[in-house]
């Protein structure tokens, strides 16, 4: 066989998934494969998710150029923001919205937030912008904070799931920001997991998850919050908190300068909750089982574990004060006992308990003060058992 060998000359990653992606459709051209079953290999591997990564300003560029590019032309991409990984589409248009969904097997009554860099952006997403709106908006943008507010007539219904309200987040990350502003229109982004999947916190987080479905991922390194943003709907004349997160009911509470009545521990019939389609579900779930216990000392913890018929070498033990001392574990976990180190750190916790099928996982109950209320918000989803009929059972 005569084959003419393809010249090649790149001088970074972008330029070599270029030519890759290139040389792919001439395959056959330029490779035998000795069967079906090889072929199918050789795709299989090229389906892989390109990771692109953003370490010097070179590099920096060339992946904001590289995933503006894929954007514009209606695809998705895996983008770092400071709360989790979210995966992007032109929140304009509905078509390349609808490939979030399907990449994700997201139900599509669960509506996205649109991520914004810009206040005319801000302005051409919403059509009711109040005065308490902007005061929230400019006390936390950029950050981890998302207002629903009333959408504009640009907004595509499936990014809302047919409702009437949209939720907006300008986020900190410099390369999302640098992508929105690339791409000069809004992001829709919901966290880059597969659906009832634990949030990303890592480029190798969504990799395992999306990898096989989606084309490309820029690694922006480990989420600086770690779990995903507040959600906070100011359509009626009280604010109320959807979604816990980093930033609390009570600091919102200044901000606003009246009562919000925050998600309450032990649930409730807020119907304010009830409005939040995503939050029905079974979330943020590792696939192991998640006990979130109390103890003082390693002996309590065994006798919980003996009550319920564990074993000690089937458990991953994550705790901050009460460290088990025993070799006996199949793992223990030690996160600071400070609300932002933890959030940082927990869902990479429980993403690696996945990765090696732990059983059982057990967490030490995190300090009941307001500057953990989101994180309890996560441990207790991550341990409810099936679908609830309320948010936060
Ligand atoms: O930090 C975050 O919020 C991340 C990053 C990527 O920005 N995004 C994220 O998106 O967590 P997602 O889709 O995984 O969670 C968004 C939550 C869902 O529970 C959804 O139901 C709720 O926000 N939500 C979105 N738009 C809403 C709306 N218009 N009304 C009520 N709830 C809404
Ligand atoms: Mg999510």
């Amino acid at each position: 066989m005569e084959i003419t060998k393809p010249r090649v000359s790149v001088k970074n990653d972008v330029q070599l998934f270029q030519v890759l992606a290139e040389l792919l459709p001439r395959k056959n051209e330029i490779l035998e494969f000795n069967s079906r079953d090889s072929e199918a290999m050789f795709m299989r591997m090229n389906s892989v998710a390109k990771i692109l990564t953003i370490g010097t300003p070179e590099l920096f560029a060339a992946a904001v150029q590289e995933a503006a590019r894929q954007l514009c032309a209606g695809e998705v991409v895996a983008l770092p923001t400071e709360t989790v990984y979210g995966l992007a589409a032109n929140a304009w248009d509905s078509g390349s919205v609808s490939k979030i969904y399907e990449a994700k097997g997201r139900p599509t009554d669960n509506p996205l937030i649109v991520h914004v860099a810009d206040w005319s952006m801000v302005h051409s997403c919403v059509s009711n912008w109040s005065p308490a709106a902007d005061r929230l908006a400019r006390s936390f943008w950029p950050g981890p904070l998302t207002l629903v507010v009333e959408k504009s007539a640009r907004i595509p219904l499936n990014v809302t799931a047919e409702g009437s309200t949209v939720g907006i987040r300008w986020p900190s990350h410099p390369l999302m920001q640098a992508v929105i502003q690339a791409c000069g229109f809004p992001l829709a982004a919901p966290s880059a997991n597969l659906a009832n999947a634990l949030s990303p916190t890592s480029a190798e987080h969504v990799q395992a998850g999306l990898g096989d479905r989606i084309g490309l991922i820029i690694d922006g390194g480990r989420c600086d919050v770690g779990i995903e943003s507040t959600v906070v709907d100011i359509t009626g004349a009280q604010p109320h908190v959807l979604r816990p997160g980093m930033i609390s009911a009570a600091s919102i509470l200044q901000v606003w300068g009246e009562a919000v009545p925050a998600v309450s521990e032990k649930g409730g019939s807020n119907a304010s909750i009830l409005r939040s389609p995503g939050l029905l579900k079974k979330h943020y779930s590792p696939r192991g089982k998640l006990v979130v216990w109390k103890w003082e000392t390693e002996t309590g913890l065994r006798h919980q574990l003996a009550e319920h018929q564990w074993q000690a070498s089937d458990v991953q033990v994550i705790a901050y004060r009460h460290i088990p001392r025993g070799s006996d574990f199949r793992g223990i976990s030690i996160l600071r006992e400070d609300p932002q180190a933890y959030a940082r750190a927990i869902f990479a916790e429980l993403h690696a308990c996945d990765a090696v099928e732990v059983p059982l996982i057990v967490v030490e109950l995190p300090p009941l003060e307001p500057a953990w209320e989101g994180i309890h918000d996560r441990l207790r989803r991550a341990s409810a058992q099936e679908a609830s009929t309320h948010a936060l059972h």
